[in-house]
């Protein structure tokens, strides 16, 4: 038996949650008493992510999806609807990164980051908002940002402007929103250890990755997925019922700089 959860009962989609920030964002709202969809282009991590939650794995669902796809996200919101009969949180966590500057990316490599990140957010917003609009008060859009988002950093100008764009959309949305109390929200996370940081960590070799990266935060310490996954708690729980167009920096202090 399930002790009461703050999301019992909700059904709650994470793009990208067969990975890292966005399994473990999964993993709590699941935990937490909600019905998850996971979705990823990849069927293994998927399964995975659903395999691991051993205690709910009937309540985690896994769709194939390709957010940048608007046919393959039109499936998805009509699995939605059919298997959890509706949408209560949406979190737009699915991302990629490609390192260089605006002269050594390929068109190609742009356009993918911009694609996936930013077009992947409207794309899938659009395609579920009238899910959570059924939902009524409460349901929430929460989009997985960056520090990367406001701070301009070298080598890394596809990423910088599909964050900063994510965080507009944010705003946007939410005044669009808002007359129907619907929340919509990002959070900034600093670096955190997980699969879209291996090509640096490869680079670099692990330790020296780690400690570089420790240096950027003031709290000399990366972020783990699991300080993501509370705040996303939190901003999707009732509790953050006023809190709408806000983007929280989850980031040991990076931003306060
Ligand atoms: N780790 C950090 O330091 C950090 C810092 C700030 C922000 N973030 C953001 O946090 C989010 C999660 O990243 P992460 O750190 O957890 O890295 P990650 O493990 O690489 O997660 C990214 C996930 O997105 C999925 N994905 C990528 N393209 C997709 C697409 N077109 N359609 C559907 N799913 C797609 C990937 O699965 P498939 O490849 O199978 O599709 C993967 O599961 C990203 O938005 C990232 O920008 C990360």
């Amino acid at each position: 038996m399930h002790a009461m959860g703050t999301f019992d009962g909700k059904r709650v989609l994470v793009t990208g949650g067969g990975t890292g920030i966005g399994r473990e964002i999964a993993h709590a709202f699941v935990r937490q008493g909600a019905d998850v969809a996971i979705c990823g282009r990849r069927p293994g991590p998927l399964k995975a992510a659903r395999d691991d939650e051993i205690a709910r794995r009937d309540h985690m669902h896994i769709i194939e999806c390709d957010v940048s796809d608007p046919d393959d996200v039109a499936s998805m919101a009509a699995r939605i609807e059919k298997s959890l009969g509706g949408l209560d949180v949406l979190v737009n966590n699915a991302g990629v990164d490609e390192r260089g500057s605006l002269e050594q990316l390929e068109l190609r490599a742009i356009d993918r980051v911009l694609n996936i990140n930013l077009r992947g957010a409207i794309i899938t917003t659009r395609a579920m908002l009238p899910l959570l609009r059924r939902s009524g008060r409460g349901a929430c859009v929460l989009n997985i940002s960056s520090t990367l988002g406001q701070i301009a950093e070298e080598s890394s100008v596809a990423y910088c402007i599909s964050k900063a764009g994510l965080e507009m959309l944010t705003r946007c949305v939410a005044l669009d929103c808002a007359p129907d109390g619907i929340r919509v929200n990002a959070i900034a996370p600093g670096v955190v250890d997980t699969p879209i940081q291996d090509h640096v960590k490869g680079e670099l070799g692990y330790q020296e990755w780690r400690s570089q990266m420790e240096h950027l935060h003031p709290m000399q310490s990366i972020g783990r997925p699991k300080d993501v996954a509370a705040a996303a708690l939190f901003l999707c729980s009732p509790d953050a019922d006023w809190l709408t167009g806000v983007i929280l920096p989850v980031d040991g202090g990076m931003t306060a700089r």
